[in-house]
């Protein structure tokens, strides 16, 4: 047992409104808070990636929920690993939108801003994902 860091990519059904994702948020929250889950949601083009932390007996079995939501499909895992820290202590659940400027600002992600995202973008290489959720740790859309 112990503490994991686990993240996947999946895309949405239908491109999400912000009350659509503050429904999302608005039930993930108190969850996460009351099972000492932390994290960050991203969000951009029908394209979610989210890293959760926590014990890996609260993490596992809510990715498996996760995994059924009908509201993304084509959900795959980039990383989970054992961690001795949290890089996401202080959000229940972070949220940004991904937008171009942001995204620009992030050295080697002229690849994801010239075409549609591809999860591979991400399965290939673990570490942008690591790099891109951690580019927004100090910044929260909502
Ligand atoms: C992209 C995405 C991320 C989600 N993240 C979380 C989360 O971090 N924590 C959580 O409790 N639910 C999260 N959910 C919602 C769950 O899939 C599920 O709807 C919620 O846990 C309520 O499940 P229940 O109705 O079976 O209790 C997420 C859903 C989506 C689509």
């Amino acid at each position: 047992m112990g503490l994991i860091s686990l993240a996947y990519v999946s895309v949405s059904h239908h491109p999400m409104s912000d009350d659509e994702l503050l429904r999302i948020l608005e039930v993930a929250r108190p969850f996460n808070q009351s099972h000492s889950i932390t994290g960050m949601l991203l969000y951009r083009d029908d394209f979610f990636i989210q890293v959760l932390e926590g014990e890996s007996s609260v993490v596992l079995p809510l990715y498996e929920k996760i995994k059924t939501d009908p509201r993304h499909h084509h959900i795959l895992e980039v990383y989970r690993t054992p961690i001795q820290t949290r890089t996401f202590a202080q959000w229940s659940m972070g949220f940004n939108r991904v937008d171009d400027a942001a995204l620009s600002a992030i050295p080697g992600f002229t690849p994801y801003l010239e075409n549609k995202p591809e999860p591979t973008f991400f399965t290939s290489q673990p570490s942008r994902a690591t790099q891109l959720l951690e580019a927004f740790k100090d910044h929260v859309y909502f």
